[in-house]
């Protein structure tokens, strides 16, 4: 399930909040700054594929956010837990940094996470098929999906060179290391 979660930076284990509705969470991630989608995609389009049969599967919905989002190139991230370096792979995303172009990401296949590191707040968003998310530039934010990652990503560009990584030596991510949903971390009642 799609979920927005708040954190205090000092309290990486529970919660300030969580949000569980497609418009609200698209609501408070465009106060961020950050776009949100949320596409319905057909059953058969989900699944294991190559790389470049990824990109003609999805074309209609690419184009479609190529218009709307202004977006002129995409590739795939392709992770399967028993055949890559999961852990080698992990380290290299659990790093918080800023780009400056967008982080544009269409979600395809399995779950992952986006941490976004605004001033002493974190938020994370659980992401699930179907979901596009585009960080814009500048913002220190970081991405996992956790000890065996399952997923396919499709990234989206407007100038690949701008989606090169500035590292901030900051190292809060490893202190928000996926270990489940969202769901699964206490809330506080209200
Ligand atoms: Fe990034």
């Amino acid at each position: 399930m799609t979920a927005l979660g708040l954190f205090a930076v000092d309290r990486p284990s529970q919660p300030l909040r969580v949000n569980r509705d497609i418009a609200g969470i698209t609501d408070e991630l465009a106060k961020l700054g950050v776009r949100f989608e949320h596409l319905s995609l057909a059953a058969h389009k989900v699944g294991d594929r190559d790389s470049p049969d990824i990109l003609e599967t999805f074309e209609p919905e690419l184009g479609e956010l190529r218009d709307r989002w202004g977006y002129r190139a995409a590739d795939v991230i392709d992770v399967h837990t028993v055949t890559d370096d999961a852990a080698t792979l992990r380290a290299t995303f659990l790093r918080e940094h800023t780009h400056t172009d967008d982080e544009a990401r269409f979600l395809v296949r399995g779950t992952s996470s986006f941490f976004l590191h605004i001033s002493d707040e974190v938020w994370r968003l659980d992401c699930e098929i179907g979901d596009v998310l585009a960080i814009p530039a500048g913002i220190p934010h970081w991405f996992d999906a956790g000890d065996r990652p399952e997923f396919t990503t499709i990234r989206l560009f407007t100038d690949p060179a701008g989606w090169i990584a500035a590292y901030t030596g900051d190292t809060i991510a490893s202190l928000f290391a996926v270990t489940g949903a969202l769901a699964t971390l206490p809330v506080p009642v209200a």
